[in-house]
């Protein structure tokens, strides 16, 4: 059995709205494993993208609690999780959030400008990442100028360029076509041979059940079922 990573308990992020409140993430307890291919899916607006962001760091749970390795994540002072932000996570947003007025190529670089990278290899490993994934001939291009599959690519690029500990994704295959959806998984997949640890959101099942060793469906903000994917187990 792997080493535990990331465990939840209670987990909740509760937005108040007048007189009602929606309960986007309510009572998560889950448990992520070093080297564990995880898929969460489930309907839209069941809570996917929220526990994917206070998993990154990114958004403050309204109660319960999320420990890295034992560590309370959101104990930690801004300074601690940006830098576990830093040099652990790869993330890529269901909006890309590519910086609009930079090229695909420094979109990539700017990945590396925290871990003092020189600045030549910081070029060299944003161009190679973007030509393995077939956007070679897109380096100068702008976001404006990408269609949504090749920004997304751009996005999957830019959070595995550092040669993250985890990737989250959040719908990284959404606006892919069927050629350019196996590439990524099998992107992914390799990477996950050699130690990455990921936690994909996505609507297509079928990915998931290709890749993921286990797969959760939330529902209302809850995880109402957890399949452990023994097929892909005993094929890999
Ligand atoms: N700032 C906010 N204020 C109020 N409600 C919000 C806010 N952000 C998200 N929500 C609500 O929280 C719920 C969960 O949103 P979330 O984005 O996590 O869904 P999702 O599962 O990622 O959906 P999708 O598949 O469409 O991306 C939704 O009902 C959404 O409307
Ligand atoms: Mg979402």
């Amino acid at each position: 059995m792997n080493k535990l990573w990331i465990e939840t308990a209670n987990l909740c992020r509760h937005y108040k709205r007048g007189s009602s409140t929606v309960k986007a993430v309510d009572g998560v307890d889950l448990q992520i494993y070093q080297g564990e291919y995880l898929a969460i899916v489930g309907s839209s607006g069941s809570g996917k993208s929220t526990i994917l962001n206070m998993l990154a760091g990114l958004d403050t749970p309204t109660s319960g609690t999320v420990h890295v390795e034992d560590i309370d994540l959101f104990k930690m002072s801004k300074k601690e999780i940006a830098s576990y932000r830093a040099d652990q996570i790869g993330m890529v947003f269901q909006s890309f959030n590519l910086i609009p007025h930079h090229t695909a190529l420094y979109n990539v670089e700017m990945a590396l400008f925290f871990d003092n990278t020189p600045r030549t290899e910081r070029t060299q490993k944003a161009k190679a990442m973007l030509e393995s994934l077939g956007l070679g001939e897109r380096l100068d291009h702008k976001p404006a100028d990408l269609s949504g599959g090749e920004q997304q690519r751009v996005a999957v690029a830019r959070a595995l360029v550092k040669t993250p500990t985890v990737l989250f994704a959040d719908e990284p295959t959404g606006n892919l076509d069927q050629k350019n959806t196996n590439q990524i998984a099998e992107l992914l997949s390799d990477l996950n041979q050699k130690g990455l640890t990921i936690v994909i959101v996505t609507h297509d099942l079928q990915f998931a059940k290709n890749s993921a060793d286990r797969i959760i469906r939330m529902d209302y903000g809850k995880i109402v079922e957890v399949i452990k994917n023994g097929d892909r187990n005993e094929s890999s």
